[in-house]
This record gives C-alpha cells, structure tokens and sequence, in this order.
C-alpha cells in the first residue's frame, strides 16, 4: 500500500505566514504539520510516500522532508501545476499510484490518533472500494460531510454544505483502491471550480462500490487560523511532549513543569512553566515562559514574559512586560519604541493584526 501526502494548495488562510512558508510547515510544537502527517503513515507501515507540491512552495517542502530517509520513508515528489481539486491532485499522481491501494492524507491535518487500525482492516478485505475517516463537529459546513447508514455505509458525501444532512465531517485521510481513478475520470469540477475528491467518492458508490468509514474519536485539528495553530500547539504539547533538557539551565533558573530544551539553547535567570518546548540555539533571559508556549530556534526572549503564544524561528522578544495567545512569525522583532511621547511605530506586513493592550 502506498501513501500520498497533499502539501500543495495555495494558503490564504493563514495569511500572513503562509505568505512566505508553505501552511503545512507551519510548526506545532516545534515541528511542521507534516512531520507529524509522515509519522502516522509509517507507524501504519506505509513508507513509499508520493507527496504533491505546488509551484510556490515545493522547493520548501523538498528541502524540508528530505529524502524520507529520517522518517524511514522514500519520497516521490510530484508538482500539481494549479490547485485544482483534492480530486486533481489525485489524478495527477496516477503514475505514482497505479495500480496499488493507497491512503491519501491532506498534509495539514493533525489528529491524535493511530491510523494503523483503519488502514489493516481495509488491506485485509477487499469488500470495500473506499474507506474515509468521520468526525462529529458542531460546524459541518466548513468540511466536506457524509451521509451514513444504519449499515455502516457511506451513503453521499458534499463538500462544504449550506444545509448538512449530518454532523460528521470528513477528516482529511481517505483509503483508496485503484478504482477512484476510472471516478475521478467521470466528474466535472465543482462551482468552486475545483475537482472534489467528495464528489468521486460519491461517484464511486453510484457505481456500485461499497465505501465504509471509521470514527475518530480523539481531537483532530485542522490547523487553518491563529487560534486553531494555538489550539494544535497546545494539544500537542499536552498530550505528545517528552520532557529532556539537552541545553544549559543557570542555577538562577527553574523549571516546572513538561518542559523540553533543545541542544545549543540557553536559558538564564528565568522561570519556565511546562508545557514549554525550547529550540536549538535559542537565549531565554531574565524571563518567565508558559504555559503552553513554543519558542522556536534561534529565539531571543530577554526580560519579557511569554504565556500561552507560538514564537517562530528567529524573532526576537525584547523588554515586553507580558505577551500571551501570541502567534508570531519568522525573523520579527516586538521590542519598546524610542517615542518618548507615548505613539506607536510599528512596520508590519500584509494581512497581519495587532492587538494592543485595552488597559
Ligand atoms: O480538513 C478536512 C477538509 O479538507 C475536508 O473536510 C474537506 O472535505 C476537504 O475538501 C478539505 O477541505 P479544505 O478546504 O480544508 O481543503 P484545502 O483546500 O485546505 O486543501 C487541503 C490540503 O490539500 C492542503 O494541505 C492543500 C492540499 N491541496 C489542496 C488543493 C485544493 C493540494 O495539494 N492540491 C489542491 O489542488
């Protein structure tokens, strides 16, 4: 059985850091997206993995993921020239594919469980021509969702739906035989001008063939906004982190808590409260961190309090009394001005929002 991982797409959720990053590097708890998507394939024994970029950000992912090697997986990177469809994307990975059943995972999602389960039951039977992964959510319309029978069948699957006829959204990891070729064959793109991977699998049942789905029942983070990232971050730091202080801690520090300290950082008269991770060659001084923070590597936090924030690599938080439910991006500086008249002189990007202190 063979893996395909979509990490192409165009981003405009998370605006402005996939401005200049790919969303499925977007770390949570230190790590991209990613890396956590390629360690439950091959914990399910799935280690020939296609992985779809696009244009804009595959130089990034290529370098990112290497050659599979350090995940004890190969990759085939396959360029989609547009993002025209989950579907689309499939189609384009046909020569990768062919003839093998295969998962297809959407490379930003994260959910706290094994898929192993799900992917042995439908190597070992052939009765079903597909099997998807359901999540009951308060807001269906944001997903693609399904119709189920007493059976334990899918029935119909939309894709965003005005009206949902249930509450189980689809998770984005599918199973596939060689089939949903000869479906996706016979669609049309849909109004959004895309081919929906929802509406071959519908097309597959009208067919005839059977598709069944599986229940997730731990969280599942689809890592589209702040709060959302904040949310995977601090899930992730709660339920997934090994504690290890691999960097120097002064006497003058303390630590409580899970915490995790990267090689090469340093952390100086200052209090960290798990769950924390720290990254390689980051400088933690005169300050208090945590909860649930990630200071990525190479971050600078000097007499400045971080609460419950996701610092990215390379930024510098210099002097600010308490900065908390923070997502900052790559090479940024928050730090006091020089005014002396009390005004504000920020340069900021596009699409970026600051929230200043109502007090
Ligand atoms: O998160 C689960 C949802 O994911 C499902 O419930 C929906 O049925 C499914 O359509 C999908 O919806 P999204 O709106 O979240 O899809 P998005 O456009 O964000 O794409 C998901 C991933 O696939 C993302 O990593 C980018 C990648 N992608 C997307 C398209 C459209 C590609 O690689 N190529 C593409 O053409």
């Amino acid at each position: 059985m063979k893996g395909l991982i979509l990490a192409g797409g165009a981003g405009t959720r998370l605006r402005p850091l996939t401005y200049t990053g790919a969303k499925q590097l977007v770390p949570v708890a230190n790590r991209p997206v990613l890396f956590y998507v390629v360690d439950n394939l091959v914990d399910a024994g799935i280690t020939d993995i296609g992985v779809i970029i696009s244009p804009e950000t595959g130089g990034e992912i290529r370098s990112t993921l290497g050659d599979g090697s350090r995940f004890g997986a190969q990759f085939t990177f396959i360029p989609q020239d547009k993002p025209a469809g989950l579907a689309h994307a499939v189609a384009t990975a046909e020569p990768f594919l062919r003839g093998s059943d295969f998962v297809m995972y959407l490379g930003d999602n994260l959910i706290g469980t094994p898929i192993r389960e799900p992917v042995e039951a439908f190597r070992s039977s052939d009765e079903f021509a597909a099997s998807v992964m359901l999540k009951e959510v308060t807001n269906p319309s944001s997903f693609g969702v399904a119709e189920v029978d007493a059976a334990g069948k899918v029935t119909r699957l939309v894709e965003k739906p005005k009206e949902p006829k249930s509450n189980l959204a689809l998770v984005g990891i599918y199973l596939f035989r060689p089939s949903i070729f000869d479906a996706i064959a016979q669609i049309k793109p849909s109004p959004r001008g895309e081919l929906e991977i929802t509406d071959a699998i519908s097309k597959v049942i009208e067919l005839g063939g059977k598709v069944n789905f599986s229940r997730v029942t731990s969280w599942w983070l689809d890592t589209g906004k702040k709060d959302d990232l904040l949310l995977a971050n601090d899930t992730v730091l709660d339920d997934w982190l090994k504690p290890a202080i691999d960097g120097d801690v002064d006497q003058a520090s303390r630590i409580s808590g899970r915490v995790r300290v990267a090689k090469g950082a340093r952390i100086e008269r200052s209090t960290i409260r798990g769950p924390v991770v720290i990254g390689e060659g980051a400088v933690v001084s005169h300050s208090r961190i945590g909860p649930f923070t990630a200071i990525g590597d190479r971050v600078s936090i000097v007499r400045s309090t971080v609460e419950h924030s996701v610092i990215m690599q390379d930024s510098a938080i210099t002097d600010i009394a308490r900065l908390e439910d923070s997502l900052i991006g790559k090479r940024v500086a928050v730090k006091p001005g020089a005014s002396r008249h009390g005004a504000l002189s920020l340069m900021v990007g596009d699409d970026c929002v600051i929230e200043l202190s109502g007090d």
